[in-house]
């Protein structure tokens, strides 16, 4: 196959593994800096220029596209659509995986277990929210935070609401949940590549730290997770459309809570932990998939 990778960084651990086991197994693959791709949308033969050069047909795409140029990252990838490549993720699923409210809504839809959420757009509402979703202690988070900055516990009703109308004033967005309490620290990343959970790890915050994110302090463990958690991980992966994401879920007294579909999972951390070949994985289920033209977005935006 020639696989196209759009990626910012050729040089990231995980763009560097994939681009391995491609090759490893025989296939081409040329890493393309999305941002440097332009195109002519309204053309009717559908074409991506890069440099000075038209590209390619690629069988199918893979794309690694950071959270900070979703816009015209998607743009890029439609157009591979639209030329028949088959992408790992589609278009689609990626959009509705960047919008945190969108995806959870989605997720709650089909009665995946969630944490409560709650999410107003009035600083005077904030009362409200925080007894809508049960009282201190709650998590507020910004909606477009990443790397665990954004989010924070208030242990009280009165904090809560002080950070909701403090957030909510400057204008940026936040949900606002329960406290996993009993999840101590860590969550559980899934990481699921077909319809398959091939390979998960559990995260420990640092000591005295409720957020697990490697990037505060926290720690990558190896986990057995239950058939509960593995059908949670695939059936999220499912409603949002997603053929390679990772699933982060807190263990919570009521079973598995879903926080998080991610749509560009780096691999460092689960590969490393478990010693899985999660690249190999990914480019197994483009052989399978990847047919020319059987994009399902194809056309319909
Ligand atoms: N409701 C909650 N209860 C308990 N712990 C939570 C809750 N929400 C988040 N956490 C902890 O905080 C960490 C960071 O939260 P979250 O993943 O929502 O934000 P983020 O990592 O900043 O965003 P993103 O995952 O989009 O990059 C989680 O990994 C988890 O350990
Ligand atoms: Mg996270």
């Amino acid at each position: 196959m020639k696989i196209a990778m759009l990626a910012r960084n050729a040089n990231l651990y995980t763009h560097k593994r994939i681009k391995e086991a491609a090759e490893a197994r025989g296939h081409e693959l040329d890493i393309i800096d999305t941002l440097r791709c332009y195109m002519n949308i309204a053309s009717r033969r559908p074409t991506i220029y890069y440099n000075d050069n038209k590209l390619p047909r690629y069988d199918a795409v893979i794309p690694r596209i950071g959270a900070s140029i979703t816009f015209y990252g998607l743009a890029v990838l439609r157009q591979f659509e639209m030329m028949g490549t088959f992408p790992l993720n589609e278009s689609v699923a990626i959009g509705r995986s960047r919008d945190k409210l969108r995806s959870m809504q989605i997720l709650a839809r089909d009665g995946l277990g969630l944490p409560v959420t709650t999410f107003a757009h009035d600083p005077k509402q904030s009362e409200k929210v925080v007894s809508l979703s049960g009282g201190a202690p709650l998590v507020i988070k910004l909606l477009e935070g990443t790397q665990g900055i954004g989010v924070v516990l208030a242990d009280t009703d009165r904090s809560a609401k002080s950070v909701i109308e403090a957030f909510r004033g400057a204008g940026v967005n936040i949900l606002v949940q329960e406290f996993i309490k009993e999840a101590g620290g860590s969550d559980i990343r899934a990481l699921v590549v077909g319809d398959k959970v091939v390979a998960s790890m559990r995260r420990q915050g640092a000591e005295g730290e409720f957020r697990s994110n490697l990037h505060r302090g926290g720690s990558a463990h190896t986990v057995k997770i239950t058939p509960e958690e593995r059908a949670t991980a695939i059936r999220a992966a499912k409603k949002i459309g997603l053929n390679v994401c990772g699933v982060d879920m807190l263990r919570s007294n009521h079973g598995p809570v879903v926080m998080e579909v991610n749509s560009s999972p780096g691999i460092e951390g689960v590969e490393k932990a478990t010693g899985i070949d999660v690249a190999g994985k990914i480019i197994e289920l483009l052989e399978k998939r990847a047919v020319t033209g059987s994009t399902k977005t194809k056309g319909k935006g």
